[in-house]
């Protein structure tokens, strides 16, 4: 395949409107203290990133190059990530009267989940920008990808846990040659343990949406969808929710296949579902807030979505909303019913975190924000052979 130029153009700061270098290793907006979202010249990518081309791509992530980050494709570190299956689910649509049900499957990317999108995305960045030594808070999956990506670049991983961390996550990162450190508390804990180790020894810190390009892979997941639907836009989205970087990257892929010209302006809904036991952004929709509040004591056996404050909350929130979305809560309970759900009739063992896409699903089928003709998208996420200690029956 022929070389194609990323269409990379400035950083900016969605508060301020401030513009940033992009070939400077920024973070967050220092003045704000909040995330910078990635910028591409669309005009340009749209000459090259057509329909026919994508024909012609290889099935990773990597065939929308134009809109991901990496200037140079050589720095790009590539375990394969993306281009996931999208499974129309018939026996359990049938099973729940829906005809249009689909899953898409993430747990076929390396590393078992969606999170090798993001962190190849940001490993190869971080690369191209020049950096070796990289630091990071995990609730499992995260630290997983990263630490596999770091191997295949070469780099020097630091990943922080916490204590109770799914056993397989502390197996896979020790096995990756990352430097692992188990954290008494929850994944805000590990961040501040990363960031203290980060300034104290000089190194990159990758936490999600505390650098700007972990939200471009994961962006690639809308475009997938639209694509694989032969570029027909679904009417649901339905996607669990932590830190948010996920309903954000693909908000933002919406966004940019618009301008693209590869869609008209008709946009998902996007329905973010929330553990009943840490659910800062349902309680911050519900009460009509632009920030979140910090949740003390968060508790969910869905490890990615315990994450009791959420830094990009405001784009979080402003993504549902635009979409004309919803939050929905589940508890813990219905996560692994619908795991169940989902091995039984689909052949897929999903992670919590994706069998609470269904549990939502399940929860506002009856009500008048659903109709059962809709074309719907579950995301499964993960997958559930790295949580076997807390979904055994
Ligand atoms: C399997 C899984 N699903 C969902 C999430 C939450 O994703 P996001 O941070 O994009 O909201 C995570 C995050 O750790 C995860 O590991």
């Amino acid at each position: 395949m022929k070389n194609i130029d990323s269409s990379l153009s400035h950083l900016l700061c969605p508060i301020t409107s401030e513009k940033f270098d992009p070939d400077y290793p920024h973070r967050l907006n220092p003045s704000t203290g909040r995330p910078l979202l990635v910028k591409y010249n669309l005009e340009i990518a749209s000459k090259t990133l057509t329909k026919n081309n994508l024909k012609f791509r290889p099935p990773t992530m990597w065939r929308y190059q134009e809109v991901l980050p990496v200037r140079n494709p050589e720095n790009i570190i590539s375990l394969g990530e993306g281009f996931t299956p999208l499974l129309k689910l018939k026996r359990l649509g049938k099973f729940l009267g829906i005809n249009n049900l689909w899953l898409k499957d993430e747990s076929l990317n390396p590393t078992g989940s969606f999170k090798a999108r993001g962190l190849s995305s940001a490993i190869s960045r971080a690369y191209e920008l020049g950096i070796r030594d990289i630091t990071m808070p995990s609730a499992g999956n995260a630290a997983g990808a990263m630490s596999a990506y770091a191997a295949k670049a070469g780099m020097n991983a630091h990943v922080f846990m916490p204590k109770d961390v799914p056993i397989a996550n502390y197996i896979e990162c020790d096995y990756y040659g990352a430097n692992v450190h188990l954290v008494e508390g929850f994944i805000n804990d590990c961040g501040k343990a990363s960031a203290d180790h980060a300034e104290k020894f000089n190194l990159f810190d990758i936490s999600t949406m505390k650098e700007p390009y972990r939200v471009e892979g994961k962006k690639t997941m809308a475009y997938e969808i639209v694509e694989q639907l032969n570029w027909e836009v679904p009417d649901i989205i339905i996607y669990p929710t932590g830190g948010g970087t996920g309903i954000v990257g693909i908000w933002k892929g919406m966004d940019e296949m618009e301008n693209l010209g590869l869609i008209d302006n008709k946009r998902p809904k996007l329905v973010s579902v929330q553990a009943e036991g840490c659910s800062p952004i349902y309680d911050a929709f519900i009460k009509k807030e632009k920030f979140s509040k910090e949740i003390p004591y968060p508790k969910t056996i869905a490890a990615g979505m315990r994450v009791p404050s959420v830094i990009g909350d405001f784009l979080v929130l402003n993504a549902i909303k635009e979409s004309g979305g919803i939050v929905v809560k589940v508890s813990d309970e219905s996560m692994l019913n619908s795991i169940k759900l989902l091995s039984k009739f689909e052949g897929v063992f999903s992670a919590p975190e994706g069998g609470s896409t269904l549990s939502a699903l399940e929860k506002i089928l009856d009500s008048n924000y659903i109709s059962r003709d809709m074309k719907i998208i579950l995301m499964n996420t993960g997958t559930s052979l790295k949580y076997t200690e807390s979904v055994k029956s």
